[in-house]
């Protein structure tokens, strides 16, 4: 072994230390669609806010692993989502993010039209009941779920169960069960969006996300309303205690100055503490006692990441005008120093310096629990 090289199994590191994964996991396009086909398509995506699809015709189109997805809701009500492909010539059927049409998509190619539920409803020069098979036709439907207020998609043609995968994943994160009842995130309204544009690998976000070793370095206003955080030890993935606000701090806000309305359903043990969970592969939640912070991840390269992060408040705080600006600032900022020191790292994976990995300090022990989830599914 040369000078500084690093080992590169488990059993040549000291008992401190475990390896992560090799750079050529962050950058290769190979394993990148190897992640987009064996975790993003295979299991529950959360892809959509339901609010944001208030009315029949309103729609959104998400990139889901290589897959664009269409969702939108129908006429009775029910969110509806398929593959964004025109089943004639394969066209992609909606090029907008989002939009509202107000019968039905028509392909922009030969003008095939389909129904909110996905049927071929009529092709220019053909009688689309007699000359085409309208249910062979049709857009091919994924599967939807609806969970705290989000649209959770999955491509897999047999999905694995929601219940066990993600609100089971959640709950045992949180370790009790009802943890995240009480905050009612379904029935918050939107107070505020802001959209990231991270140069980096989805899992540096992941990990990042997962330990809170960065954070007496980066982030000095997070550890100022969380003092327990400048030690280091508070893994965000562990904060199923919840992390408890310091003495002088009035609120989850920039300056620890007070918060807004605080949620009903939050309890005593919860009152003046920060939960946090990561929801695989792609969801990472917030739980303060006055808001949540709701993040989704799109994948859309193997060095970018797009994340749309949501800052949800009680109806009568956002309807009220209140000023949240205090409180959306802390966490955008944590954002900012999170996505920059993921930024930061990317530039290296290909660096030979990093080619077998780094190591994982005990603090970060637990992000091998993630990589062998992602080495489970891609094999
Ligand atoms: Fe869509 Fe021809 S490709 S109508
Ligand atoms: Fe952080």
């Amino acid at each position: 072994m040369t000078t500084g090289e690093l080992p590169t199994t488990e059993s040549q590191l000291p008992e401190s230390l475990r390896e992560t994964l090799p750079g050529h996991h962050y950058t290769e396009p190979g394993i990148f669609r190897l992640e987009q086909a064996t975790i993003f398509e295979a299991g529950w995506f959360c892809a959509v806010r339901s609010a944001d699809l208030a009315k029949p015709g309103q729609f959104e189109t998400v990139q889901i692993g290589r897959e664009s997805v269409l969702v939108t809701r129908n006429r009775s009500g029910a969110i509806k989502a398929h593959l964004n492909v025109c089943r004639h010539r394969g066209a992609r059927l909606c090029t907008e993010e989002s939009g509202e049409v107000r019968r039905s998509f028509q392909c922009p190619y030969h003008a095939w039209t389909y129904s909110f539920d996905g049927e071929l409803i009529a092709a220019p020069n053909l009688n689309a009941m007699d000359d085409v098979d309208r249910t062979q036709y049709g857009l091919h439907e994924v599967h939807v779920r609806e969970w705290l207020g989000y649209v959770w998609l999955c491509l897999a043609e047999e999905p694995p169960s929601f219940d066990d995968t993600v609100i089971g994943d959640v709950t045992n994160r949180l370790g009790t069960p009802d943890a995240i009842v009480g905050y009612q995130v379904a029935d918050l309204k939107l107070g505020r969006r802001v959209e990231y544009d991270v140069k980096a690998n989805w899992k540096q976000i992941v990990e990042n996300f997962m330990e809170c070793y960065h954070c007496a370095t980066i982030h000095p206003e997070l550890t100022e309303v969380l003092p327990e955080f400048a030690d280091g030890l508070a893994a965000q993935y562990f904060v199923g205690h919840g992390a408890e606000f310091g003495e002088d701090i009035e609120g989850f806000t920039v300056d620890g100055s007070a918060g807004l309305a605080k949620l009903p359903g939050v309890n005593e043990d919860q009152d003046r503490r920060y939960y946090a969970i990561t929801v695989r592969p792609q969801v990472f939640i917030n739980l303060v006692p006055d808001h949540v912070v709701f993040h989704r991840m799109f994948p859309l390269a193997p060095d970018r990441t797009l994340v749309r992060c949501d800052w949800l408040y009680l109806p009568d705080v956002v309807d009220s005008g209140a000023d949240i600006d205090r409180s959306v600032e802390l966490f955008h900022r944590v954002n900012q120093q999170d996505f920059d020191a993921c930024e930061r790292c990317q530039l290296a994976m290909d660096s030979r310096s990093y080619a077998s990995g780094g190591v994982l300090v005990p603090s970060e022990h637990h992000i091998v629990e993630f990589h062998d989830w992602v080495r489970e599914r891609t094999g």
